[in-house]
């Protein structure tokens, strides 16, 4: 949920993890501080609000320094503030830590320690780790950092990724992680860590993944990683090749507005590969067995957020195709759930990050019924990367928008990929709408780009929209949930209140809400309901509601529609994927018109790691 950075090398350290960080600043920016050790001894500086606030106040400072931390924060305990800012000092001034995730045992360890004698000066859970690791240091006969932050992360309970400096020991960071990421980038006599990757790539495409219970001493030789115990671990190194560019705004005035427009080549790469020149799937690498297939007997699908609206799209999808019951779950509300789980359930978790809690969380109650987990993940290296039976990667490259655009037609193109494969493995009787689905995937990316040409006419119509009281999206089926992923999309970044509704329910009770000055968006994609969906528009227009349809090409042009958007014609369980795009550049355009800071919308942040 925050952003760490670290640097330790022969440029400037502190600049340079302050630089970082600004890659980071997605991840959370409700205040920021960096931790240095100079001649002096060691310094923290921390600002409350955005890192150029912190880039202000450490301007005054002579921050000459070879080693520095840095944090970027989303609170969780203690309101946002400078004195709830990372990093946190023990008593001495001499330990500093950085800290991303939850210590669930905080109030106990710091009622020990305010007894043992120790002053806190935050409300935060991280403050807690500074004052153990200055116990450990003090207790040791032969104090070192990292022995002294092992020791200490024994006694925590909950979710971290620490990096921590000493003045003791001032040529080195220790970092350690436990359920939120921290990776280890490995440069020519220097060093940097992070959060992840895109803060690295800059110096480095030789990067660690650090593991869940690794800690490692970092020095300009490299970093040594062991697990609490002390136990030596070795770490595969990863060689990244995203071009460095593709985490930057590629020339559009936000992430999210670059990232719609790699809709179509996201969507090219995620299929790249796994098609056969005879057009079958391949998914071979996935890490399921045939017989685990052929043994699999129901199908659950849990994501968070956008994540799981792409896991209602493929329930629909997954049922038409296997013909056995799918369920869609989502992730915060399974993992307190009862479930009906078996060894031969097979749980997809779906996760851009592959760090939100609560999918690790459904993750893992379901690894403990021995279901079969498959990860559909976009972070190589991620903790829902590593810890699923098998995996498969959307290989949408960084997204860096908090708002998910590209990363949500990824796990789409990556579901519809998994049910043909299931269902070309298990369903002969679907063999006519699985060729019919297949033959379409390779012309998807042109029917994309054709969507991301609608941009005129959405930026038109965001200036109806950003007017209007309220905003309904109607559909039925395939688009009630694209209605879904429409609505989030328009509240998460333009602040405006938008519903997703069946079309069929209107009439039970929503339709008291039309009036003059409410917008009703009614998606009309599906062949089969489509006469239904003009009637449910026509209900809304007697009410003095703007009705604003998207209907296939060629199709009927309802007549009681302001405005009338046309899409490509394809198979209807690929309908999500186009209709999409037109409603995500319209809550793009609304939240400009609404002034509203798009890539970073208020209270949000793009990986949500703690509960
Ligand atoms: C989507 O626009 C939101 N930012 C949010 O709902 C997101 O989809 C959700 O937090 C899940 O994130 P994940 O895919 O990284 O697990
Ligand atoms: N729980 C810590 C705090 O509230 C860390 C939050 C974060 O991950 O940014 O300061």
């Amino acid at each position: 949920m925050c952003g760490i950075t670290g640097y330790l090398g022969t440029l400037p350290a502190v600049s340079t993890a302050i630089n970082n960080l600004k890659r980071l600043e997605y991840r959370g920016y409700d205040s920021a501080g960096v931790a240095f050790i100079s001649p002096q001894g060691l310094r923290v500086c921390r600002a409350e609000g955005r890192i150029v606030n912190l880039e202000s106040a450490i301007k005054n400072e002579q921050a000459q320094s070879s080693v520095a931390i840095a944090h970027t924060r989303w609170a969780t305990h203690g309101v946002p503030c400078e004195a709830n800012s990372h990093p946190h000092r023990d008593c001495a001034g001499n330990v500093a830590v950085v800290h991303n995730g939850i210590i669930e045992n905080y109030a106990q360890l710091r009622q020990e320690l305010t007894a043992r004698g120790h002053s806190f000066s935050s409300d935060t859970d991280t403050e807690t780790l500074a004052h153990l690791i200055e116990e450990q240091l003090a207790n040791a006969t032969q104090p070192d950092l990292v022995t002294a932050v092992r020791d200490a992360l024994k006694l925590v309970h909950g979710s971290y990724a620490v990096a921590v400096l000493w003045a003791g020991m001032p040529d080195c960071m220790v970092v350690a992680r436990h359920d939120s990421p921290l990776i280890i980038g490995v440069g020519d006599s220097e060093m940097l860590i992070a959060s992840d990757i895109t803060a690295v790539m800059k110096y480095t495409r030789d990067v660690i993944v650090l593991e869940d219970g690794d800690c490692a001493l970092v020095t300009r030789e490299g970093a040594t990683i062991c697990n609490l115990n002390g136990d030596r671990v070795n770490r595969n190194h990863l060689s990244v090749d995203w071009d460095d560019t593709a985490a930057e705004k590629g020339g559009h005035a936000h992430f999210m507005l670059k990232e719609i427009y790699e809709g179509p080549r996201t969507v090219r790469e995620t299929l790249r590969g796994r098609l056969t020149p005879e057009g079958l799937v391949n998914l071979n690498d996935l890490g399921l067995s045939a017989e685990r297939i052929a043994a699999i007997n129901r199908v659950c699908l849990i994501g968070c957020g956008t994540a799981y609206h792409a896991g209602v799209v493929a329930r629909r999808f997954f049922e038409q195709l296997i013909r056995q019951p799918v369920e869609v779950h989502v992730a915060s509300e399974y993992r307190y759930s009862d479930p009906i789980l078996d060894e031969n359930t097979l749980v997809v978790l779906i996760s851009q990050s592959g760090e939100t809690a609560d999918t690790m969380a459904a993750l893992r109650l379901a690894r403990s019924y021995n279901a079969i987990t498959l990860g559909v993940v976009n972070v190589i290296g991620s903790s829902l990367a590593r810890e699923a039976d098998a995996r498969l990667i959307t290989q949408a490259g960084p997204e860096i928008g908090v708002a998910s655009t590209k990363a949500y037609l990824a796990q789409l193109t990556a579901l519809t990929l998994l049910g043909l494969y299931l269902a070309e493995q298990r369903a002969p009787e679907t063999a006519s709408l699985q060729s019919e689905v297949r033959r379409a995937l390779s012309s998807l990316p042109e029917w994309l780009e054709q969507c991301v040409a609608l941009a005129p006419q959405m930026d038109a119509l965001s200036a109806v929209v950003a007017e209007s009281s309220g905003v309904f999206f109607l559909g039925r089926g395939y688009d009630y949930a694209t209605a879904l992923e429409a609505a989030l999309k328009l509240k998460e970044i333009s602040y405006l209140h938008a519903e997703a509704y069946p079309a069929g329910e209107m009439k039970h009770g929503p339709l008291a809400l039309v009036e003059p000055g409410v917008t009703v968006v009614g998606l009309c994609t599906q062949r089969t309901t489509f006469d239904k969906m003009l009637s449910n528009l026509k209900e809304v227009s007697a009410r003095s509601g703007a009705v604003v349809a998207l209907i296939p090409n060629g199709q009927q042009v309802p007549e009681n529609a302001e405005v009338t958007i046309e899409l490509p014609k394809c198979p209807d369980a690929l309908m999500p994927m186009l209709t999409i795009v037109p409603l995500q550049l319209l809550a793009y355009y609304v939240a400009l018109r609404r002034g509203c800071p798009i890539d970073q919308p208020r209270n949000l942040a793009k990986s949500v790691t703690v509960e």
